[in-house]
């Protein structure tokens, strides 16, 4: 792999759900290092985005490399063991396990135990009500602590890209802000590439680097974050600015009773 090629594309990728065409000829790429965002609304394709990459779902058509080898509707086991790792939407933590057997679920498949032991303490200084939480079952984490135990699951693999569904689901504002400064601190730090897809665009272009817009299945505009911030258009439907605290608001109580 040359030091320009993305260490993720995806090329025209269609994929489905019986009758139902979902996402319909996606393209994009994402460069090492960098945070990249695709934003979208309910039912946009954003989750069978990340679902098609990391092999749960078989895409129809296209192709996905990461790091320039060909991982179409491989196996979900072994895209994980080629360095990436996806916390899926709804944090899906083992509520019965403790917080620790959750995080050590994350590194099955390591062999360097001092690895292990090592990001166990790296998470713990991300997250540190994760450790205060250490033998208590997942089961009782408030929403917000099972997102950050999803998201150091997640880095327990020790991956090179995290895809990250929708980590502000449910969540208020400020716990949202929190957490999405953490998810930053994880790309600087340790180098780690994010594709992150949201709703909260005004939270997403903030904290991304480069975006996609997708609606119904396509991506219908992309650029720099900065450059996305800046558009009239997404401002008024994407951001919301014209109302902004009573939108947020309004959507934070929304998805908050329905969870
Ligand atoms: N298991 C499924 N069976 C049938 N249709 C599905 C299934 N999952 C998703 N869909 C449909 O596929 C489309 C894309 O859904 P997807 O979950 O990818 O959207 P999303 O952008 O993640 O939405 P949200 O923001 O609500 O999570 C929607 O029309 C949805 O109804
Ligand atoms: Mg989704």
């Amino acid at each position: 792999m040359s030091a320009d090629t993305p260490i993720l594309q995806l090329q025209n990728v269609e994929s489905a759900y019986g009758p139902i065409k979902a996402i319909r000829g996606v393209s994009l790429k994402v460069r090492q290092g960098e945070i990249a965002t695709v934003l979208g609304s309910n039912g946009a394709g954003k989750t069978t985005i990340l679902k098609t990459i990391s092999g749960i779902i078989d895409p129809r058509k296209g192709s996905i490399e990461f790091k320039g080898s060909d991982i179409t509707a491989k196996d979900p086991a072994f895209i994980v063991q080629q360095g990436l790792s996806h916390v899926p939407e709804g944090r899906e933590v083992f509520p019965l396990l403790s917080v620790r057997d959750n995080l050590l679920m994350g590194a099955y498949t390591r062999k360097d135990r001092d690895g292990v032991a090592r990001d166990v303490e790296a998470v713990f200084g991300y997250f540190p009500i994760l450790r205060e939480r250490a033998g208590q079952e997942a089961g009782l984490l408030s929403g917000g602590q099972q997102q950050m135990l999803a998201i150091s699951r997640a880095l327990m693999a020790a991956p090179q890209l995290i895809l990250l569904d929708e980590p502000s689901l449910g969540l208020s504002p400020k716990l949202t802000k929190e957490i999405f400064e953490i998810v930053v601190r994880i790309n600087r730090e340790r180098g780690t590439t994010i594709l992150l897809v949201e709703q909260n665009a005004n939270m997403a272009l903030n904290a991304a680097d480069y975006g996609y817009v997708l609606e119904n299945g396509r991506i219908v505009l992309e650029d720099t974050c900065e450059r996305l911030r800046e558009k009239e258009d997404i401002k008024e439907f994407y951001l919301g600015m014209k109302e902004e605290g009573v939108r947020g608001e309004r959507r934070w109580k929304k998805k908050k009773n329905w969870r």
